[in-house]
């Protein structure tokens, strides 16, 4: 290794099938995994690995030096998946292969099903990383959370009291609809950040940067919502590495917004529903109720030279890692037991919106086909004749 050379974290991140519905990949799933990168290890593919999941997706953490959108790292995640696949097909799992779109890899995840968030960066002295990995719900889940943490110095006193963080951040914010993507900087435009943020089914943040030279502080996995421009696809269960301290947030300002808030979370059940977020354990994260609700970890580790250094002794290898379990313990209980009243509360409105998302953010409805077989019934109640045809207003016009 180069010294001062830029080490890059990739998140990729499937769901190839799951034991008894939507809930938990099975072990020999995460097993495989394990092996293939073990071996990519050893070649030199990446540096670092560590194999974990939430509710059914399979997370593969990796670090390297080979830069971001590499086609030897997008690859072993890739062989990941074909391996996982095939054990869920040969068990007969529930939905065996289900992010996998193509057959073919064309040297990128990206487009192919499975979703990855990676960053780029010097080495600090000290580089406390924490992994965030939702199920059952999109990447604009995200976007309440980080605006409590970068936007808001009631929620972070860093903003105030850290020199570096004081300078701000640049938020590039995906619009999911028009497949088009602005970078606004807080704080001066803090306000019309959240003008577009507050629009979750059109906006979403893929990557915040230090604006004092820190570079990257947190990016998303957003790559479904990529995939289709105009029509709604974007449940992916998405991930989101920060980078923390010293002109970053705080590891605790990253946590804090986990309790203070009960965050409601789209694409709970079938897709399609709001249910509210569930600070938890990846061992807690097998979804009990009503297929939910979407559940959320916070994994952390720090680098040492490119490697994850977590709670194992030094030099480990990857299968062997431990990383600290911010959201597995008591101090989230009560955060827990708010989104199961929260999220009971959503479920009392049963199939009416806002319990269920609107039309246009169902991952399935049957609507259209009610509709058909109702053409014949549907009778014009105003004399002045046909109602004129109605568009979905345009954002800007
Ligand atoms: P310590 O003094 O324990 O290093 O904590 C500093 C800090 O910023 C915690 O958020
Ligand atoms: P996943 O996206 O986690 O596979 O969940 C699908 C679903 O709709 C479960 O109700
Ligand atoms: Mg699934
Ligand atoms: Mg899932």
């Amino acid at each position: 290794m180069v010294a001062k050379e830029k080490v890059t974290v990739t998140v990729i991140k499937a769901d190839v099938g799951s034991v008894v519905g939507h809930s938990r990949p099975h072990p020999s799933m995460l097993q495989v995994s394990k092996d293939i990168l073990a071996e990519k290890q050893k070649k030199g593919v990446i540096e670092d690995f560590y194999v974990t999941r939430v509710g059914d997706d399979i997370n593969l953490f990796m670090t390297h030096y080979k830069g971001e959108g590499n086609k030897d790292v997008h690859g072993a995640a890739w062989d990941c998946f074909q391996a996982a696949t095939k054990i869920a097909k040969t068990m007969k799992l529930y939905a065996a292969g289900q992010d996998i779109l193509t057959d073919a890899f064309s040297g990128n995840v990206k487009g192919a099903g499975p979703g990855s968030a990676e960053m780029t960066f010097e080495e600090r002295g000290s580089e406390p990383l924490l992994f965030f990995m939702a199920d059952k719900t999109e990447p604009s889940a995200y976007s309440g959370p980080l605006s409590r943490v970068f936007l808001d110095p009631f929620t972070t006193t860093g903003l105030v009291i850290d020199a570096r963080a004081k300078k701000g951040f640049d938020v590039e914010i995906h619009d999911v609809l028009d497949c088009k993507k602005v970078v606004m900087s807080s704080p001066e435009e803090t306000l019309d950040i959240l003008s577009l943020l507050g629009d979750t089914s059109r906006y979403a943040i893929k990557r915040i940067s230090s604006r004092a030279g820190i570079g990257p502080a947190a990016v998303l996995s957003t790559d479904k919502l990529n995939l289709t421009a105009g029509k709604y696809i974007g449940k992916d269960d998405p991930v989101c590495v920060c980078r923390c301290q010293s002109g970053l947030p705080s590891v605790g300002e990253y946590t804090q917004p986990f309790i203070n808030t009960t965050w409601l979370a789209a694409g709970w059940m079938r897709g399609s529903h709001y249910g509210a977020f569930y600070p938890c354990s990846p061992e807690d994260s097998d979804p009990t109720y009503y297929d939910g609700p979407p559940r959320i970890c916070c994994l952390g580790f720090q680098i040492n030279d490119g490697r994850l250094q977590g709670l194992e002794p030094l030099n480990s290898k990857g299968g062997d890692h431990e990383p600290v379990d911010f959201f597995k313990g008591a101090t989230f209980d009560g955060a827990r037991a708010r989104s199961i009243k929260a999220s009971r509360f959503m479920r009392s409105q049963g199939p009416f919106c806002p319990s269920i998302l609107p039309a246009e953010e169902m991952e399935y409805t049957s609507r259209p086909e009610v509709l058909k077989s109702l053409v014949a019934r549907f009778e014009n109640i105003s004399d002045a004749g046909k109602p004129k045809k109605t568009t979905k207003k345009k954002d800007v016009e």
